[in-house]
This record gives C-alpha cells, sequence and structure tokens, in this order.
C-alpha cells in the first residue's frame, strides 16, 4: 500500500508525535480562550465586504463562531488520523461551496495563528518554542486540506466545462452533417433532372430524330431545374447565415394586408378566396423578414387548398403580444408530430423544406413564437410577438 495523501502531507510538514504531545499539552490554556480567538476572527472578516458576502445573515456568523471554537478544539484534541484529514477535507468543500475566495482561507488561517500565540504566550510555558512549531505544523496540515478541497474542485469545474465544450462541439458537428446530407439531398434531384434533359438534347441535335418543340421542353425544363438550384443555394444561405435583424415598429395588421394583396393573384389562380381581418398591433420588427415569414405562411395555405378554399389572415393582440394567425381550410397536415420546421423537411414535391424552418428561425430572432394546430379542414399557424411598449 502505498502513502495516503494525508501521511504524504503530515511528513511533508513534518508532524510527529512530539507535536502530537505539545498540542495536548497546552490543550486546557487554549479551551479557555476559544471564545476570544473566534471572536476576533470574526471581527476581522466583518472588515473585509468580500468575505463577509459569503454569509447569509448575522445569526448564520454566530452559528459560525460556535463551529470555528468546536474547530480549534479538535486541532488540539487529534486524533490525527485518516478520519481528522477527511473532515478538514470535508470542511474545505464547505467553504468552496459557499464561494469563500481562496485568499482569505490563507489570510483568515494567520489571524488564527496569531491568535493563538498571543494565548499561549501568556502560560508562561518554557516550552513555548516548541509549542508554537506544533501549532505552525497542525494549522499547515489543516491549511493544505482545506486548500486541496479548493484545487480538486476547481479542476473539477474545468473539467466539467470542458466537457460541456467538447459535447456542444460535438452537437454541433452532428447538426452541420444533418444539414450538408439534406442539402446535398436536395441539389441532386435538380441536378440529375437537368442533366436527362441536357443529354435529351444532345442526342436530338446529334441525330436531328427529336423535334424542335421537343428540344424546346428539355431546355425548359432543365432551366426550370437550373432555377429551382439557384432558389435552394438562397434560401440555404438565408438559414445558414441569417443577418441580424433591422427592428423598427410595425403594425402587424397593415404588414398582412400588405401580403394578402401580394398573393391575391396567386390565390385567385388557385380559385383560393384571400382575406386580413383583425386589429391593429404594433410590434417591433425586422418587417422585411417577418413579411417573409407571412409570405410563406400564406403561401403554404393556398398551397393547401387544392380545391379552392379559403385563407384567412387574423391579427389579433392583448395587453403584451401581438399574434398573426393564418388559417386556411385545406388538407390539414397529417400528424402533427412531422418535424416540419426541421431543415429539408417537406411533403411537396417541390419543395425545398428550407421555408418553415427560415420562419421558425425568423421568428425565434423576434423572441416569438411559430406554432400551428391542424386537422383536415382547418389549418392555423401562429405567430406570436411581444407587443411594443405604447408610446
Ligand atoms: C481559515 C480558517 C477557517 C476555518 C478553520 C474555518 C472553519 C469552519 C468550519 C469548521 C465550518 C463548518 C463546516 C461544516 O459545516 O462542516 C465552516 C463553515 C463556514 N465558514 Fe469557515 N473557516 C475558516 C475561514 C473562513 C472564512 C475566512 C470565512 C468567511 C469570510 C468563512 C466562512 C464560512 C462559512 C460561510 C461557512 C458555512 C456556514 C454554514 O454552512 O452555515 N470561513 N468554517
Amino acid at each position: 500500500m502505498g502513502e495516503s495523501r494525508f501521511e504524504e502531507l503530515r511528513r511533508y510538514v513534518g508532524f510527529d508525535t512530539e507535536d502530537e504531545r505539545l498540542l495536548a499539552h497546552i490543550r486546557p490554556i487554549v479551551l479557555e480562550n476559544t471564545e476570544t480567538i473566534a471572536a476576533e476572527f470574526y471581527r476581522r472578516i466583518r472588515r473585509h465586504p468580500d468575505a463577509l458576502a459569503v454569509f447569509r445573515d448575522e445569526a448564520q456568523i454566530e452559528r459560525q463562531k460556535g463551529s470555528l471554537q468546536r474547530w480549534v478544539r479538535r486541532v488540539f484534541s487529534g486524533p490525527y488520523d485518516e478520519a481528522y484529514f477527511a473532515e478538514t477535507s470535508k470542511i474545505g468543500h464547505v467553504h468552496v461551496a459557499v464561494g469563500l475566495p481562496q485568499r482569505y482561507m490563507l489570510t483568515g488561517m494567520n489571524v488564527i495563528r496569531v491568535e493563538l500565540a498571543r494565548v499561549i504566550r501568556t502560560a508562561n510555558d518554557d516550552q513555548f518554542d516548541g509549542i508554537m512549531r506544533a501549532v505552525n505544523r497542525a494549522l499547515d496540515l489543516e491549511l493544505a486540506a482545506m486548500l486541496d478541497s479548493y484545487f480538486w474542485a476547481l479542476l473539477h469545474r474545468a473539467q466539467e466545462a470542458e466537457r460541456v465544450q467538447a459535447s456542444r462541439r460535438a452537437d454541433r458537428l452532428a447538426a452541420i452533417g444533418t444539414l450538408a446530407a439534406g442539402l446535398a439531398h436536395e441539389v441532386r434531384n435538380p441536378l440529375n433532372g437537368a442533366q436527362l434533359h441536357l443529354t435529351l438534347v444532345e442526342r436530338g441535335l446529334e441525330n436531328k430524330r427529336v423535334s424542335t418543340q421537343e428540344l424546346i421542353e428539355a431546355v425548359q425544363v432543365s432551366k426550370r431545374e437550373v432555377h429551382r438550384l439557384s432558389n435552394l443555394v438562397t434560401e440555404f444561405l438565408d438559414f445558414a447565415r441569417p443577418q441580424p435583424l433591422s427592428l423598427r415598429p410595425a403594425d402587424l395588421r397593415e404588414l398582412s394586408d400588405r401580403v394578402v394583396a401580394t398573393m391575391s393573384a396567386d390565390a385567385a389562380a388557385k380559385g383560393v378566396s384571400i382575406s386580413a381581418v383583425g386589429p391593429l398591433g404594433t410590434v417591433n420588427a425586422d418587417v422585411d423578414k417577418l413579411t417573409q415569414v407571412l409570405l410563406n405562411l400564406v403561401r403554404n395555405a393556398i398551397d393547401a387548398c387544392d380545391k379552392g378554399g379559403s385563407v384567412v389572415v387574423r391579427t389579433m393582440k392583448d395587453a403584451t403580444t401581438c399574434a398573426v394567425q393564418v388559417e386556411d381550410d385545406g388538407v390539414g397536415i397529417a400528424d402533427s408530430s412531422m418535424p416540419i420546421f426541421d431543415p429539408f423537411f417537406t411533403t411537396k414535391a417541390a419543395g425545398t423544406g428550407l421555408g418553415l424552418s427560415i420562419a421558425h428561425r425568423i421568428v425565434s430572432d423576434h423572441d416569438g413564437t411559430l406554432g400551428f394546430v391542424s386537422r383536415p379542414g382547418r389549418t392555423v399557424f401562429s405567430v406570436r410577438l411581444r407587443a411594443a411598449e405604447s408610446a
């Protein structure tokens, strides 16, 4: 069996059985004076706000005077064994836990040292030098064990911080991996489409057995796919590298009216009626970005009405919150547990799966929430934002 930490410390400090004998010898004098020692100890602490700050109240200080006196008795009584060392370490941990800066441990111990020397000198004992050497060794042991607690606590904290950071890094890498896989998947479809149709064009031009009309159609499909790729890249950058918000007071109802006007032609083309209703309500918002959110929700709502129907953009407000709801009477979202806000999740053949992720990100950036409820025939997406302070 190797030497324990305590044995090693004892040996380093040079604390031996002669020291134990001298501490026991002077114990009666010291025990008569523990109250004045504790009083001086706390008188010093009171002069230092940083030190005093670790106490909750006066009652705790009074209780601590008792703890300190019991501790002095212990230092002069032993037995100086493993259990003794464990108790000292525990006291050290209590101080780490209450947030006592380490420097007060050193200076505090010195106050005790000086007080003990003063008390012991009054005994006029001819072994004074030996006794003081024993006291100093005992106090050094105490201090070493208590500071050990600080060391281990700090090490533990640093390791914990490192662990948290490593796990965050791993999460981030995993997220980037998922995103990259999603992007690659989305890029491949239009690329394949364009390639296929360009090959068709190439063959047609070589053997002239394809009509001009067919050639034009193949080129148009290719162009559409390239356009889709270009949109995908723009949206992806929107999602992956959001620009900072530029906030100003904006009225949700005005915004809703503008979005409805913008989308009315698309809606009419699908036989969908669209309207905005509800009160005015001011929020602090990045108008362009919030418009983008509403356009996205309204476009989805119109898409959901595949046999005509109606879309209503409804504003609401109370004392603290303004909300916009986009409601449609279309097919509904089959399963409310689908990760519709995850990037690249889509149920549409031509969707990038980024629209709702971007919308969610933008609303979160506004400290707002974006949620939905859905059943066949009624789907409502709600954007809730903090109302701007009224002037
Ligand atoms: C340097 C020598 C010191 C010794 C020997 C000492 C001794 C003790 C002891 C024996 C306890 C009780 C531990 C337990 O509950 O198990 C304790 C707790 C405590 N000590 Fe010290 N202490 C010292 C320094 C300080 C200093 C400098 C401060 C503040 C400035 C301080 C503030 C406290 C506080 C706040 C507690 C916890 C009280 C509680 O749990 O209610 N100590 N100390």
